[in-house]
Order: structure tokens, then sequence, then C-alpha cells
């Protein structure tokens, strides 16, 4: 496993590391005692950082990393969410009171008295210019509740607008071989002010493992059925908001471009990690088997040059009328 740089943090943080949505929820069943198993495993191939929030499973995938933490001597930095409890998800709801409250939450499930780095999460467009808010994120940290902050954001111009806010570290994005556009000029910008990236999705929600095919089923509670045409939360989430047949031809070529004895999972990941402005990408796991998959992509050789063209192409003649002004 290789380490990068957090932006302006301090930590260093392993390329690739540890998405915990699914197992707290809203990808079909989980079973705690194979989730733990994925986070020991994880933890034992140089995962140092994990990407969590309040509402996976409503306390589910924190209490879970609380019990990691507790159980392993290593040093597990965990960032966590918050704003998506809110109901209705209301620019209004981000004020004092509810983030207050929804940050005591994440410290009691997380068992800690100060968390390392809290990203709101998502949050509508119009937060991002009130500057008191941000200015209410730099109070926390100044009273020790939280070390460092950053955003979960669903589109590129939100990104632009947050790193304008010197307190903001981190900007986690959806960014994989299926969503390129933060490539184009956010990832200068970042590079600019130092600000750490956390590239989501980065498996396009499995899609990019090359195992689902057109018959692949999902459970009703798995958002890859019920948000497929984004009915709960932005149709982005899921499959990266391409459309699934058109994945799947994608896929299909991609699969030609893989090196012997590398796994498509790996592939995608090592295609992100070819941005030097990218500091890790936080693939879900939900089993050990594919924890040790994933991982295994940041001791892999670049890419060719020839290969990442041959992405971009794929990109630029399948995916892009789709996606790339959207977000
Ligand atoms: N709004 C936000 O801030 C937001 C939104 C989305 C995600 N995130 C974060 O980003 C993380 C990653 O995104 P994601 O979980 O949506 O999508 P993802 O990482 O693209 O896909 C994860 C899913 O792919 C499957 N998978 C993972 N590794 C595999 C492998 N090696 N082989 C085969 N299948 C594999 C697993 O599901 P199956 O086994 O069921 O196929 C897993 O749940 C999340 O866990 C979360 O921390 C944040």
């Amino acid at each position: 496993m290789r380490y990068r740089p957090l932006g302006r943090t301090g930590w260093n943080v392993s390329e690739i590391s540890f998405g915990a949505w699914a197992i707290g929820g809203a990808w079909g069943s989980v079973d705690d005692t194979e989730s733990r198993a994925a986070l020991d495993h994880a933890i034992e191939s140089g995962v140092n950082f994990i990407d969590t929030a309040d509402v996976y499973g409503m306390g589910r995938s924190e209490r879970l990393i609380a019990q990691l933490k507790r159980d392993h001597k290593e040093q597990i930095i965990v960032a966590t969410k918050a704003g998506r409890r809110l109901s209705p998800h209301t620019a209004a709801g981000y004020n004092e009171a509810n983030l207050t409250a929804f940050i005591e939450d994440s410290l009691k499930n997380l068992a800690t008295d100060c968390l390392d780095l809290v990203q709101l999460h998502c949050p509508p467009t119009d937060v991002y210019y009130r500057p008191e808010l941000f200015g209410f994120l730099d109070r926390l940290r100044e009273a020790g509740k939280i070390r460092h902050y950053g955003v979960s954001v669903e589109r590129v111009e939100e990104a632009l607008k947050a790193i304008e806010y010197p307190g903001v570290e981190t900007v986690q994005i959806i960014f994989n071989c299926f969503r390129q556009r933060p490539a184009d000029l956010f990832f200068e910008q970042a590079a600019k002010r130092q600000v750490g990236i956390l590239a989501r999705v980065p498996l396009s929600s499995g899609m990019l493992t090359g195992k689902l095919t057109r018959d692949s089923q999902f459970a009703a509670d798995d958002h890859r059925n019920f948000n497929r045409h984004g009915e709960s939360f932005d149709v982005g989430e899921t499959f990266s908001g391409v459309d699934y047949e058109t994945s799947l031809a994608a896929v299909e070529e991609i699969r030609a471009l893989l090196p012997p004895n590398v796994s498509m999972a790996q592939f995608a990941l090592r295609w992100i990690l070819m941005f030097p402005a990218v500091t890790c990408a936080i693939p879900g796991g939900k089993r050990p088997s594919q924890v040790a998959d994933n991982c295994t992509a940041s001791d892999l050789p670049p890419l060719s040059d020839a290969t990442m063209n041959a992405i971009r192409d794929i990109y630029e003649k399948r995916i892009k009328a789709g996606v790339h002004q959207r977000w």
C-alpha cells in the first residue's frame, strides 16, 4: 500500500482507503460479522482511512468503525459526514443547531471526543454561498469537536466554490472512468490550494468490477434497485448516473484493455490513482475478498499513455454526452 498526503491536514492516507456506506445499509442485506472481517482485512492491508456518514445505517457504519478502532492499535483516520439526516434536506437545515446535534451523535457513535474529519454531506448548492456556516465549522474546530472539515459534493461547480473557503481541507467527489470531468479544471485548482481529494463511487457502484450483466438482480433495499432513476437521492450516486446498458457496453471495451492478471476493479482503481491531485479512492467493500482485490491496485505499475488514451476515448465515445455537463 502506498500513501499520499491528505491536503494540508498533515496526514498521509492510504491510496486505497475504505468506503463504509455499504456496511451501513442501502446495498441489500449486510452481515456485521462479514463487514467487520472486511474492515479488519482493510487495516491488515495498510488501509488507514475510512469514509463513513452518520446516515449510513443510522449510526451502524460509525459504530462498527468505533469497534474496529477499539480493537486495532494502528492509527485509523475516520472521515464522517453530516447533513443527510435532515428531512426535508434543505439548505436552511444546515444551521448551527442541527449540525451541532449531528456532530454530537457522531461523537457518540464513533466513541471519541473529537472527530478527525467532518464533511458536509452533499448539501444543496445554496449552502456553499453561506460563509457564516463555514465560520461555524471553524469555531467547531477551535472548540476541539472536529480536527478538520471538508465537503462532499455532487457537482464540480460546488467543489470549485467550496475550496474558496480557506478552512475546507478536503473535497469528496465522484471520479472514475465514467465520471472524468473533475480532472478538467477542478483537480488543478484543488492542487493549487493543497486540498485533499477523495474519489468516491470509484467502481461506479460495482459496474467497473466487470461482474454485472444485463440479468443482474439487486435486492429491494439496494439503491441499485430503488434509486436507478434518482427516486431517493441524486441519480449520479447510482452507477454514476450512467444508463445501465451504456455502462455494460463500455465495460466490455475496458475489459479488452486489462493487463494479464489484473482484475477490472484493480484496473479501474489504478486509473484513478494515475491522477496525482487525487489523494485516495474510497471503494466500498462488503467482504474481505473485495477489500483484498481493491487494495492490490495501489501496488500495480502505472498504466501506459496508450491505455489512458483508450479510456478517454471510451468515455468520449460512449459516456460523456450523458454525464459531462450534468455534474
Ligand atoms: N454523497 C456521498 O458523500 C457519497 C455517495 C456515495 C458514496 N460515498 C462514499 O464512497 C464510497 C464508495 O462508493 P460506493 O460504495 O457508492 O461505490 P463503489 O465503491 O463504486 O462500489 C462499491 C460496491 O461495489 C462492490 N464491490 C466493491 N469492490 C468489489 C470488488 N473488488 N469486486 C466485486 N465487487 C466489488 C460492492 O457491492 P456488491 O458486492 O453488492 O456488488 C460494493 O458495495 C462509499 O462507501 C461512501 O463511503 C459517498
